[in-house]
């Protein structure tokens, strides 16, 4: 079995355009015949459309996720020093969008197997100054929502969702992001619903929020030069947004691909002791599907043995947030969040994307089991 090689990237953006080709090259043919290239008649179909796959009341569809984040909290309009409360295990975009604002991230440490905070992970830090919370649905799993919330609204809290990894999952039958006050996503290529460059949307069922970051989103105006905010240009261009039409109506298809592959690793890497698999849940999208190693000397050496033997493998993420240089004027150390800091040296994800091939994962585990025997 492992006496050959096969060539496995850790993603394969190609195979999102090889499922609906022709399709796909029909919608950017008609924007690129129609000329509007700029909030061309595809992005507003595309907002309609997402908000009636959300069942929410407005999308406001931004440049990307980080600007998403950034355009929930300035709609917020705090104050310099207010807190705003994220995990310190995550990708970096919630932590820049609070400091960028001069807001103070409080960052919080997460839970051992889902990887999310929970409603106790932030209960001690909520004080007179903590106006909201980022909760970041991680590599696609839902966040323990019903206690998040009851938390939240007990102490006046906005909950901004974080969806980018997790679009088109559900808690409690409801969609993800339109649990909080305000949703936030990323069409990057690798997320669930994605386009072919950088997107991303804001939503809420609150009209005079959405109103307020479509404006943020637009120099701050509803009206050409009459600028009412500050605001910044932040827009999803409209080749991506027909591109986004397309994908929307795969979403539900596509995750449950994620779902059968992440099932066929659960199933057969099951037994394996020197890794630990992430959680089976109904509630859980598998935008990443990410094992835990012992310590990081293990888990550096089945990357390379992965590598070694042709198949790509990603760490998310090497280094908590609290610990990144950028953030070093709010004063964390080493050891504040000890769970974020394990996972960032015990972590590895393995391919999971529509169009990963059975042939391919089987060959990964089977590759994941040599390397288990090896080290025995
Ligand atoms: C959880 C999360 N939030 C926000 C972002 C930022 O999205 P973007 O890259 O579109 O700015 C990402 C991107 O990877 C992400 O994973």
């Amino acid at each position: 079995m492992l006496d050959f090689k096969l060539e496995i990237p850790f993603f394969d953006a190609k195979a999102a355009y090889s499922h609906q080709q022709e399709k796909l090259d029909n919608a950017i043919q008609r924007v690129l015949s129609h000329g509007s290239y700029i909030n061309g008649p595809e992005v507003s179909e595309f907002a309609l459309n997402l908000a009636e796959y959300l069942d929410i009341a407005q999308v406001v569809p931004c440049g990307n996720g980080t600007d998403a984040l950034m355009l929930a909290l300035m709609a917020l309009e705090l104050k310099k020093g207010d807190e705003v409360i994220i995990p310190a295990f995550n990708f970096v975009a919630a932590a820049e969008a609070v400091a960028l604002l001069g807001l103070t991230p409080v960052f919080v440490d997460v839970d051992e197997t889902s990887f999310n905070i929970n409603a106790s992970s932030f209960e001690q830090k909520i004080n007179n100054k903590t106006k909201a919370i980022i909760v970041v649905h991680l590599f696609g799993l839902a966040a323990q929502m019903e206690q998040i919330v009851e938390l939240a609204v007990q102490n006046n809290l906005i909950v901004i969702e974080d969806v980018a990894q997790a679009l088109g999952g559900n808690y409690q039958h409801k969609k993800l992001g339109t649990i909080g006050h305000i949703g936030c996503t990323s069409f990057f290529p690798t997320k669930n619903l994605a386009c072919f460059g950088d997107g991303g949307a804001v939503f809420t069922d609150n009209l005079d929020l959405a109103k307020k970051i479509k404006m943020l989103a637009n120099h701050g105006q509803q009206q050409k030069y009459e600028h009412t905010y500050i605001g910044i240009n932040s827009r999803l261009d409209t080749i991506q947004a027909a591109i986004l039409n397309i994908q929307l109506k795969y979403l539900g298809a596509l995750i449950e691909k994620r779902r059968a592959m992440a099932t066929y690793y659960l199933q057969n890497l099951k037994g394996i002791s020197c890794i630990s698999l992430p959680p089976e849940s109904e509630d859980h999208t598998y935008n990443q599907f990410c094992i835990l190693l012992a310590n990081r000397a293990l888990r550096d050496q089945l990357k390379a043995f992965l590598e070694k033997h042709g198949v790509g493998s990603m760490v998310y993420y090497p280094k908590a947030t609290h610990l990144q240089p950028a953030f070093s004027r709010f004063g964390f150390k080493e050891g504040d969040f000890p769970v974020a800091e394990r996972l960032c040296h015990s972590i590895l994800a393995l391919p999971i994307f529509p169009g990963l091939a059975p042939v391919n994962q089987a060959h990964i585990v089977a590759l994941i089991r040599s390397f288990a025997d090896e080290i025995k």
